[in-house]
């Protein structure tokens, strides 16, 4: 099959990412879109940094050769391991994946952070926890790898009732952090163990990109300073519950998006199908199916 360029390329660990990936065709519904999950490898969380980095430029050579208009690291490990080293490499704009810690934050208490072991044991968390511990002095924030939790949803997912809860951490909290791509398929067990709201950022990743697509338009500055790179990293985002607040990235974003005439278009129902999403990888038919699976058997809300 001939594959366009120049669309926007989506990269995971495996099936974690169609996750981000359904969350951004509901807003950008006409682009061209490519997923490569490197379901081959996956899951990553408990590989050494080197390897991790060594599988995601691996993938970003294809997407390099497919002349992509920016990328999302809809991966929270890869995101923690080396968002840094790629846009330092590549010169089209990179997305990146951050658990939505400062925005559980906000609403206080005992926040449970739940990522891979990468994921947890990277700088890059530790810098965001640092700054939001100093911001919400008051917040007790609990950063916790679940081991073989994002594997067995991999493996999984298309089994229906598959009890997660032996993969999660058995603690009182206040809210909870879906801090891999991975989790937020379980977003209703995790909701069930843990009885209170659960955050992730994958409508913020969408938000995002909007920003992106819309100021690259109609003579709009694209973003290309690192200020601009940083906005680009989901780092807040969607609260699945009760109250919903905006956040200071969120806002930022949307002021970003003011040097546009545009407005960042809402989270909008279903995937729309005018654009179109390619497949790519040794594991593209796998990731096609599960995507196809996951409206047919509303695996997604
Ligand atoms: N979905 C990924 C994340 O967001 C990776 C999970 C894994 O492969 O261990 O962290």
């Amino acid at each position: 099959m001939r594959i366009p360029k120049g669309g926007v390329a989506f990269f995971d660990s495996g099936i974690g990412g169609l996750t981000v990936l359904s969350e951004c065709q509901k807003v950008q519904g006409k682009e061209i879109f490519y997923y490569y999950g490197d379901n081959k490898h996956a899951p990553y969380g408990n590989l050494p940094p080197k390897k991790i980095k060594r599988y995601v430029f691996h993938a970003f050579r294809r997407f390099k050769r497919l002349k992509v208009k920016a990328a999302v690291l809809a991966c929270n490990t890869a995101t923690a391991v080396c968002v840094e080293d790629l846009r330092k490499k590549y010169s089209f704009p990179i997305i990146g994946a951050e658990p939505a810690v400062r925005l559980a934050a906000q609403a206080g208490g005992r926040v449970l952070v739940l990522a891979t072991r990468a994921t947890c044991e990277s700088e890059r968390l530790r810098h965001l926890c640092g700054k939001v511990a100093k911001e919400f002095p008051n917040v007790e924030l609990c950063v916790r790898p679940c081991d073989g939790l994002a594997g067995a949803i991999e493996k999984n997912l298309l089994c229906k009732d598959y009890d997660y809860t032996s993969y999660l951490p058995d603690e009182k909290a206040d809210a909870v952090v879906l801090g891999c791509t991975h989790y937020i398929y379980i977003v209703e067990q995790v909701s069930r163990f843990y009885c209170c709201p659960i955050f992730d950022g994958n409508a913020g990743i969408a938000r995002r990109l909007c920003t992106l697509l819309e100021c690259g338009r109609d003579g709009c500055t694209p973003l290309t300073t690192d200020r601009d790179c940083r906005l680009l990293d989901g780092e807040n985002d969607k609260k699945v519950g009760l109250l919903t607040t905006k956040s200071d990235k969120v806002r930022d974003c949307q002021n970003l998006s003011n040097k546009c005439s545009q407005k960042v278009p809402e989270k909008c129902g279903k995937p729309r199908s005018d654009g179109k999403v390619f497949f790519l990888g040794k594991q593209r038919k796998n990731n096609e199916n599960t995507y196809k699976q996951m409206f047919v058997s509303r695996i997604l809300r």
